[in-house]
């Protein structure tokens, strides 16, 4: 979606929680600030065509808020909680909906309980790093997109494809006994056998299929006009607007459960999608209302 093609703002309205009643339809988009557990309950059965989403990564990051999710002691107990968000996102999808799932991997912390923060990336400090999870080594990757994968499969999605977002500009890691990292997964799912795709709706480099390593680079965090940076973790336009394509039409619901700074929402609308979005910490449901307010800026 080009310059010359912007769309004029679209009213949302905002919820917060707790107390906000059951929202009857989605035909105007909403923001829900509070838990995604909690927000997704109020949202209408078989609403939403496709969910667009990038949960907080196990122990990687802190959002320095109550009730997060990712800063569970067990593994275990972090893939449980997705499972059960997701088992609230199925009952909102269409009979051909799906979800996409960016996950990154990580690392044991080799029984450290702290990790100080990087000079670069402020929000990877965690206060309390959890133990090694049971079964893994200190050093060892995790496996967690995996560990999910498999555990939502087994909860009854079916797990249609494994995108590896590829980051040409990956930053270097002081690292001398293994690869760097430069990639993050990106996990098909869908709710029932047979689900809408759009084939043609995203071409790959010489106008073939897509493939299944998308190169995206990840974007610079920005600051806002006092020079706070924004969110830490922030998709790429790119990456969140090529889901939204290829599994949803135009007038179709995306959600995002997870909203952070809102990139899935401001995709759907550049494409000419309605959106629901939840996020629970408020600070970033006002950067996505300032990000909101940029509409005309917007260009995937
Ligand atoms: C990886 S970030 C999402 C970034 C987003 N894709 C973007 O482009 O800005 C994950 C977000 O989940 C939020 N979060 C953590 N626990 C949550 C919960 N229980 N319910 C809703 N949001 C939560 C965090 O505050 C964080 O903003």
């Amino acid at each position: 979606m080009g310059a010359g093609t912007e769309r004029p703002r679209d009213p949302y309205r905002r919820f917060d929680l707790p107390g906000a009643q059951p929202i009857a339809d989605l035909q105007q988009p909403v923001l829900i600030c509070g838990r995604a557990e909690q927000g997704l309950d109020l949202l209408p059965d078989r609403s939403v065509q496709t969910v667009v989403t990038s949960p907080p990564y196990w122990s990687l990051r802190d959002y320095d808020i109550d009730d997060q999710i990712g800063r569970d002691d067990a593994l275990a107990d972090y893939v449980k909680s997705i499972v059960m968000t997701f088992d609230k996102v199925r009952r909102l999808l269409t009979d051909d909906g799906t979800a996409w799932l960016n996950v990154g991997d990580s690392y044991t912390s080799g029984n450290r309980r702290y990790r100080a923060p990087d000079r670069k990336n402020r929000a990877r400090a965690m206060r309390v790093r959890p133990p090694t999870p049971e079964g893994l080594k200190p050093k060892d990757l995790i496996g967690g997109p995996w560990r999910l994968a498999f555990a939502l499969q087994d909860a009854g999605w079916w797990l249609r494809s494994e995108v590896i977002w590829h980051k040409p500009n990956a930053h270097p890691e002081s690292v001398r006994d293994r690869p760097t990292k430069a990639h993050e997964t990106v996990f098909l799912l869908s709710k029932n056998k047979d689900y809408f795709y759009d084939v043609d709706a995203v071409r790959g480099p010489n106008d073939r299929r897509l493939r299944t390593v998308w190169d995206i680079n990840t974007e610079p965090r920005r600051r806002d006009d006092c020079g706070v940076e924004d969110h830490p973790a922030v998709m790429p336009l790119t990456l969140a607007a090529r889901c939204v394509a290829i599994t949803s039409r135009p007038d179709d619901i995306v959600l995002d459960p997870y909203a952070g700074s809102g990139t899935t929402l401001l995709a759907a609308h550049a494409l000419g999608r309605k959106w629901a979005g939840i996020e629970l910490n408020p600070a970033f449901v006002d950067l996505i209302e300032r990000r909101l307010g940029q509409w005309a800026t917007a260009s995937p």
